[in-house]
């Protein structure tokens, strides 16, 4: 069963930027869209594991900085044609506060 871990304050992730921790042997990006929705991936690309907390959030989606894959923040899932999954983690904003269940 997951708890929820503060992460940081949500003006710490920069709008359409990231901030990255670390949960095992995996980190975990967690992404700021220009709307304040918050969402975390785990910090690497179905394709070729590439470092989405590098690559360019549009909308609620993620552009991989390798070889330009889009997933969509919500669900990890790539857009078509592209296939694959990158897994997800629930977040949520308490008075300005992000949480992360883990
Ligand atoms: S590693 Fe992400 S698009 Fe290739």
């Amino acid at each position: 069963m997951s708890t929820w871990h503060k992460v940081c304050r949500l003006e710490e992730i920069p709008l359409r930027g990231s901030r990255v921790i670390p949960h095992g042997p995996v980190s975990i990006a967690v992404f700021r869209t220009s709307d304040d929705a918050v969402f975390a991936l785990e910090d690497s690309c179905p394709h070729k594991a590439g470092p989405l907390s590098q690559g360019i959030v549009h909308g609620h989606r993620i552009a991989c900085p390798l070889h330009g894959w889009n997933l969509e923040l919500s669900s990890g899932i790539a857009c078509a044609p592209d296939e694959g999954s990158t897994k997800t983690y629930e977040v949520r904003v308490d008075h300005g506060v992000v949480l992360i269940a883990l």
